[in-house]
């Protein structure tokens, strides 16, 4: 029997508020404290139910180039997006420092066969480039679509504290997947 399930491109998925609360264990003060980004955000509405709770919050997607008519008929089909689109330097439109909280839910590390170990580098140091000194980035879950652990994650703490940031493992509320149970959590 296999583990997993097959994923062809990125799934389009829609997360709510209270399951990125749970999922990235986040308490009032740290998301008041904000403002918050949410990378890869495709169509949660973390943002939106983040924005009517009075909280400062943006997202930040690919997908967003799109019309509200594309993006529809992005979710009705879920068609293949170009691995070479997605491979691209991710790079945020932000400011240096502009947030006090950066989130990525379900895009880096489970899509690790698609993207290799520098893309995952290349995009923790833009998350923590637009991070402000003092804030933090998490990133959940910490496992690849064969629900396995990412192969790389040592090498990427290693890393992350030699460039001199505070990285750890933090137990999530939420296991997503069977077998995921933590978040990736960096202090700046
Ligand atoms: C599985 S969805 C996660 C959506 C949301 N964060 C949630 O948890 O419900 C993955 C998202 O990653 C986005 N994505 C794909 N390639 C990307 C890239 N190179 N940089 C940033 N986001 C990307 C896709 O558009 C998609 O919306």
């Amino acid at each position: 029997m296999s583990r997993g399930y097959e994923q062809i491109g990125v799934a389009m998925t829609c997360r709510s508020f209270a399951e990125y609360e749970r999922m990235f264990r986040l308490k009032p003060e740290l998301m008041e404290a904000g403002p918050i980004l949410d990378v890869a955000a495709g169509a949660s509405s973390f943002v939106a139910e983040a924005a009517a709770r009075g909280l400062a919050a943006k997202a930040a997607d690919p997908m967003y180039e799109l019309s509200a008519e594309g993006i529809y008929r992005h979710g009705m089909t879920e068609i293949e997006v170009s691995t070479g689109k997605l491979t691209k330097l991710p790079h945020l439109p932000y400011e240096d420092e502009s947030f006090g909280l950066v989130l990525c839910s379900h895009f880096l590390f489970l899509y690790h066969e698609q993207f290799d170990y520098d893309f995952h580098t290349r995009a923790l140091r833009e998350l923590l480039r637009v991070c402000r000194a003092g804030g933090e980035v998490r990133v959940y879950p910490v496992i690849t679509l064969q629900w396995d652990r990412y192969p790389m994650l040592d090498l990427l703490l290693e890393e992350l504290r030699t460039a001199g940031f505070e990285a750890s493992l933090e137990l999530s509320e939420l296991p997503f997947i069977p077998g995921s149970k933590e978040l990736l959590r960096v202090q700046k």
